[in-house]
Formats: C-alpha cells, sequence, structure tokens
C-alpha cells in the first residue's frame, strides 16, 4: 500500500537568515534562495497529488524586523508571484493567499489579485501563502465578523459553535492541515494557524528552507505515514477486539 498522503501540507520555512549568514552572506541572500526551495516544492506538491501547500512567507510578526529586510522581502514577493504565474498555470495550480492582506504594498496586492484570478479554476494543489499571518490575528478577525452578524441580528449568540468559527476564518474551505513541516529546527508555532492545526502531525527538521529538497519533503511525508493518529479516540485493532 503506498503511505498515505496528506490532504494538506502547511510549512513554516524557516532558517533563510542563517543560511546566509552560514555562508557570509547577508539575509536577504537567503531570502532569495528561498524562493527557489518555494517553487521546487510547489511542484513536487501538485506532482504528488496534494490538495493543498499553506507556506508561511510572512508574519503579523515580521513586521517588526528592519524596514530594509520587509521591503526586500515585499520586492521579491512580487516579483515571485508574477514569475510564477505561468508555472502555476503549466502546473494547473491554484493560488490564494491568507493573512491581513490589506497591510500588503499595493502594487503585490495587484500581483496576488492577478495570480488568484488567472488560477482560480485550476483543479491542480492550492498553493496558499500565509502573508502578514497571525494566527491570533485571524481568529481575532472572525470574531469580529461573528459579532457584527450577531449585532445584526443574522447570528444568535446561542447557536455560536466550532463550525461557525471556522467557516468565518480566512479560508474557510481549506481542510485542515494535516502535516505541519518547519524547517530550521526551531520547536514553535510561531502563531502559524493555531485554529486549524490542533490535530495535526508536527514534523521538525533542522534543515534550513533553502536547503529544502524534494527528499526532505518525501521524507517529511513518509515519516507521516507512520503516525498513529487518533484524535482523542481509540485506534481500532483486530487483534485487541
Ligand atoms: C524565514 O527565515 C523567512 C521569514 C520569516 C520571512 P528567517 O528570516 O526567519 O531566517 P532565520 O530564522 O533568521 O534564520
Ligand atoms: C516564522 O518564522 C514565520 C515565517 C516562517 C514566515 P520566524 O523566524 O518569524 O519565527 P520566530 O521569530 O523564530 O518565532
Ligand atoms: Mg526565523
Amino acid at each position: 500500500m503506498p503511505p498515505a498522503l496528506p490532504r494538506h501540507i502547511a510549512i513554516i520555512m524557516d532558517g533563510n537568515g542563517r543560511w546566509a549568514e552560514a555562508r557570509g552572506m547577508r539575509r536577504i541572500k537567503g531570502h532569495e534562495a528561498g524562493a527557489e526551495s518555494v517553487r521546487t516544492i510547489a511542484e513536487e506538491c501538485s506532482r504528488l497529488g496534494v490538495e493543498q501547500l499553506t507556506l508561511y512567507a510572512f508574519s503579523e510578526e515580521n513586521w517588526r524586523r528592519p524596514r530594509l529586510e520587509t521591503e526586500f522581502l515585499m520586492r521579491l514577493l512580487k516579483r515571485f508571484i508574477a514569475a510564477e504565474r505561468e508555472t502555476l498555470i503549466r502546473n494547473q495550480m491554484r493560488f490564494s493567499a491568507i493573512g491581513r492582506l490589506e497591510r500588503l504594498p499595493e502594487s503585490v496586492r495587484k500581483e496576488l489579485q492577478k495570480t488568484v484570478l488567472a488560477t482560480k479554476d485550476n483543479p491542480r494543489t492550492n498553493l496558499c501563502l500565509a502573508l502578514s499571518y497571525g494566527g491570533r490575528a485571524e481568529i481575532v478577525d472572525a470574531v469580529k465578523a461573528i459579532a457584527a452578524k450577531v449585532q445584526s441580528g443574522q447570528v444568535d449568540p446561542k447557536a455560536i459553535d466550532e463550525a461557525t468559527i471556522a467557516a468565518h476564518l480566512y479560508q474557510p474551505q481549506m481542510p485542515e492541515p494535516d502535516l505541519v513541516i518547519r524547517t530550521a529546527g526551531e520547536m514553535r508555532l510561531s502563531n502559524f494557524l493555531l485554529w486549524q492545526i490542533s490535530y495535526s502531525e508536527l514534523y521538525v527538521t533542522e534543515t534550513l528552507w533553502p536547503d529544502f529538497r524534494i527528499e526532505h519533503l518525501h521524507a517529511a511525508i513518509e515519516d507521516f505515514g507512520r503516525r498513529e493518529r487518533r484524535f482523542g479516540g481509540l485506534v481500532q485493532r483486530p487483534a485487541a477486539m
């Protein structure tokens, strides 16, 4: 039997700065090298038939970095999205973005919109970039939207349940991530998809994001295939019955 393929893989792409510093280069060189890994991994996910790949590319908290770095990241993002549009179309991939996108420069938002529109009917992997994204911010935004509906009488507060919250997240139709990969060894979530990953399998690798290649992705998927997911219940084992 082929190993179970995660429907949704989410990646905290960390370690670009360390990759560059280890080579005596400026941090921004690490971000450029990281963009190459995005291309490789997205294409491989599409080839494998993964339904969604969500990449944490820029957090709400990353705005705290020096302006030179955030400005460089925004320019890189704009270039990358424009350059990759054709590749996404060729691979029949969809494209989307989540986060407080209104904080992004207008020029970046334009490229995002163009790519979303150009790929919206494609049947293969949904490549979702988390940009100016924070898990807590997403929950706050959902609560605000629900509160507004309560105020206008569209939602009965007594009827609010988990499904109500889920339906007001940035991308309500996304399947919850099965596998969350973090590169560069840090054992934390850094405010990524807090609501959606409550039962995701976590995989942390020391490999820095610019070094992350197809074989590293395969290793993570194989490891995932060996996990026993219980969701709080018990796994049915015929021998034990
Ligand atoms: C991840 O790499 C990319 C972003 C957060 C934008 P870092 O820039 O965090 O790299 P390190 O953690 O400093 O090595
Ligand atoms: C998480 O990496 C955010 C992204 C990968 C975009 P950070 O480098 O920002 O996380 P911390 O600061 O080490 O927690
Ligand atoms: Mg980092």
